[in-house]
């Protein structure tokens, strides 16, 4: 029996991960959850499956929290509590699944206490890829990618030697503007950036999505997994995501993973991995689905992927700040305080200004995200 924390229990990961781990119960159990403002979602989920704890990002909703349940659960808050569980006995896996920047520290609190890492929140990788690759060896963790991209990589690479891979290509279904004209960019409303066309997401994720912004962070994210410069790994637009991600290989073989959009097959991979266990659902339906089809992807329509690869090949802090600066502007957007098109502006001028630091340590990432945050937010 294997004792998982969920960070961020409440969001669109988390509620999947729940979902797989309640259909696992000879194997999984549930010891800490965490949310951040849904404390209504949480006590649900803490009266179905019982944690020994949870942590409430925000301290006012901790102290409501902390009288309802009237000391029949643990109730810590903010940051120092999504660090104090994941050092726990009483965790083996870490289900990292917060959204953005924040996921950071506690997961490297996880890796520090030999956790096994189930890893959702792709911003860790890409602020501090350098560093939590680093962590990993020094401390002999393992870390299981969530995203359906990379854990299709990790599919198709089981039983190959690395030294055979020639490239990777990752899959982009390419969100809802995929064939609007760039001349609309300025009047797209957020509802319309909301409404991804094949999977259901925390806001965050699916305007990076709109963006193509996701796609260069899984691109970054997908370097630091698998050891491959950026000209190995390329992208392609894949509308009907059924196929998560593709390794060519040196004799010019392609593997392929496909399956329905759904998050819980990739989040049961990563809890079971190396195993493979069986899972009710839907299954691909290939008379039904007649074609698939692929594009290149418009790097100038969607200026947000090329700053990821720019970002990337700068190294160092650059994507530290492409990710703040993103985080930023996408929260701008969704306050409707700023149109869509101008979230890549903001995010060449936080590059543009930024004078890089190579082989960061945690303490000059934690400043360049901060720095990064002032100069968007001074410019919104
Ligand atoms: N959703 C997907 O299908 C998907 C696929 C691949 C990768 N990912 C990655 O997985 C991560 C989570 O995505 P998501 O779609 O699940 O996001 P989400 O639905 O927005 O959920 C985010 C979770 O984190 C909590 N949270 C938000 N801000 C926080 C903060 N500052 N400190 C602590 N907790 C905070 C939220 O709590 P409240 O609910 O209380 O606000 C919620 O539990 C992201 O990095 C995303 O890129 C997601």
């Amino acid at each position: 029996m294997k004792n998982i924390a969920i960070l961020g229990a409440t969001g669109s990961i988390g509620q999947n991960s729940l979902a797989v781990i309640k259909s696992l119960p000879q194997r999984f159990r549930v010891t800490y959850l965490t949310a951040n403002k849904n404390i209504d979602l949480l006590q649900k989920q803490i009266a179905e499956f019982k944690p020994k704890g949870v942590v409430v990002l925000d301290s006012c909703n901790a102290s409501v929290l902390k009288k309802l349940l009237n000391g029949t659960v643990e109730v810590l808050a903010g940051e120092e509590g999504l660090e104090e569980i994941v050092r726990r006995d009483d965790v083996d896996i870490v289900i990292s699944s917060l959204v953005g920047f924040a996921g950071l520290k506690p997961t490297i609190e996880a890796i520090k206490h030999r956790k096994t890492i189930a890893l959702a929140n792709k911003e860790t990788l890409v602020v501090a890829g350098e560093l939590i690759t680093a962590l990993l060896k020094e401390y002999d963790v393992s870390l299981i990618p969530i995203d359906s991209e990379h854990s299709a990589i990790l599919q198709c690479l089981a039983g190959e030697d690395r030294s055979h891979v020639a490239k990777l290509i990752l899959t982009a279904s390419g969100g809802p503007f995929l064939t609007t004209p760039k001349e609309s960019f300025a009047s797209l409303s957020v509802e319309h950036a909301l409404a991804h066309p094949n999977w259901k997401m925390g806001n965050k994720i699916t305007i990076d999505s709109a963006t193509l912004m996701n796609k260069g962070l899984e691109v970054i994210e997908a370097h630091w997994l698998f050891g491959l410069p950026p000209e190995k790994i390329d992208v392609v637009i894949h509308p009907q995501s059924i196929i998560h991600s593709m390794v060519e290989f040196i004799d010019g073989s392609v593997k392929a993973q496909l399956g329905l959009p759904d998050m819980k097959i990739p989040i049961q991979y990563a809890l079971t991995y190396p195993d493979r266990l069986p899972m009710n659902g839907r299954r691909v339906n290939f008379p039904k689905l007649q074609s698939m089809t692929f594009f290149e992807p418009d790097k100038e329509k969607f200026r947000c992927l090329q700053l990821a690869f720019d970002a990337l090949a700068l190294g160092g802090t650059a994507p530290a700040v492409l990710n703040a600066a993103n985080e930023v502007a996408v929260g701008a957007f969704l306050e409707k305080k700023i149109s869509f098109e101008k979230i890549p502006l903001f995010i060449e001028k936080a590059l543009s200004q930024h004078t890089v630091r190579h082989a960061p340590e945690l303490a000059h990432i934690i400043e360049t995200d901060k720095l990064t945050r002032n100069f968007v937010g001074a410019l919104l």
